[in-house]
């Protein structure tokens, strides 16, 4: 990167807070799984991601297998150890299949870990140079809660379909895409007591901004109840609400997660459609299975979120929930855990003029989770 020498600061015009971390979006979610092989396979059948890249012995990589996959702005990488005793198989040990990194492409990974452990961000990995005749990519990272890390990328010096290590992962079964278009947010669970010190640090480590609170009064059905943030960098391109557990009757969501994942983690990534009637009804075709919302959310729905182009009756069919916030509305749909533990889901989410996030659909959203809570035995 060239030197930039920055113009003088005049008293009588203070210069606009700089973004020390400015992030151009998420570059990619990398899963420790059991199996990448299968995994992969899953994510091209059921949600339309297509073969990017591959890494793994055949590549030089002799300890484990990755396979990137990607529909238009959303990369997956899928991580599998290849022996006992290995970072990977203890991750996967403890967790199930789960997500162990949130990358963010940025124009400066250098700059990007100094600004960040400068600022109490605990290394993960200090700022390494990947080559190979593609060009070049410079990465860094640091930890945030539970064993999850962001790592920065900075990828505008390499040409390759994926990273250096990679080799393309060229396949003859390409299901269609779905229209999934971009990762619009993506949530962490964390202990009791933790949703406030983890807001913290990604306000002072990484410049976030708390953009909207919901407490307990907000998200709690008649037996259980959560608190959430919403922490969003300064272009909101990158959203990570933080989730901690409420008093309840009864067992809440985020605390079979954390029993369940075994510590801290990522509870849902929500992924953003341009077109959520037709993407919803293809992923069920496909056998994504989504949470059931009753009826009943559909008859008061008019009067709560005021007119909406779609049809209600598809909305209904699908089970599609909608909300509003001030500057327009959103509609949102969750899948099951795509685990036998009831740990990581997804969410399909198309915005229409919502930036943020309504408060009307956690209660219906909720009761639909304790439903298959119940089913499970954990309420
Ligand atoms: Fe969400």
């Amino acid at each position: 990167m060239p030197t930039t020498v920055a113009a003088p600061k005049t008293k009588t015009a203070p210069a606009v807070e700089k973004d020390f971390l400015p992030l151009q979006g998420t570059d990619y979610i990398e899963f420790y799984v059991g199996n990448a092989k299968q995994a992969a396979h899953f994510y091209k059948t059921a949600f339309g991601f297509q073969s990017l890249a591959y890494s793994g012995p055949e590549t030089g990589v002799r300890d484990r297998a990755s396979y990137a996959i990607r529909q238009n702005k959303i990369t997956f990488v899928l991580t599998t150890p290849m022996r006992p005793n290995h970072p990977v198989a203890e991750h996967h040990h403890n967790h199930g299949d789960g997500v162990k990194v949130l990358a963010l492409t940025v124009e400066d990974a250098t700059s990007a870990w100094g600004e960040t452990t400068k600022r109490g961000g605990k290394s993960f990995m200090k700022p390494t140079t990947l080559e190979d005749e593609d060009g070049e990519v410079v990465m860094s990272g640091i930890h945030t809660y539970g064993e999850v890390v962001h790592l920065f990328i900075e990828r505008q010096n390499y040409h390759g379909p994926f990273m250096p290590r990679f080799r393309k992962w060229e396949s003859n079964y390409s299901p269609p895409q779905t229209g999934l278009q971009h990762v619009d947010h993506c949530v962490g669970n964390v202990g009791l007591g933790q949703m406030n010190p983890w807001v913290e640090f990604y306000e002072r480590v990484m410049g976030f901004r708390n953009i909207l609170t919901f407490d307990d009064k907000d998200i709690s059905t008649e037996y259980s109840a959560l608190m959430s943030k919403v922490m969003s960098n300064g272009n909101g391109f990158v959203k990570f609400p933080i989730n901690e557990p409420a008093e309840g009757k009864k067992k809440s969501q985020v605390e079979e997660y954390l029993e369940f994942y075994n510590g801290e983690g990522v509870q849902h990534i929500a992924m953003a459609t341009n077109n959520i009637i037709e993407t919803v009804t293809d992923l069920q075709k496909r056998g994504v299975e989504f949470l059931q919302i009753p009826s009943t959310y559909y008859e008061t729905l008019p009067d709560r979120v005021g007119h909406i182009d779609e049809e209600l009756n598809a909305l209904r069919r699908l089970g599609i929930l909608v909300d509003r916030d001030d500057e327009g509305y959103l509609l949102q749909i969750f899948t099951k855990p795509v685990e036998d533990r009831p740990t990581l889901f997804f969410e399909i989410i198309q915005r229409k003029g919502a930036k943020s996030f309504g408060k009307g659909n956690f209660k219906a959203l909720f009761e639909a989770i304790e439903r298959e809570q119940a089913a499970r035995g954990n309420l």
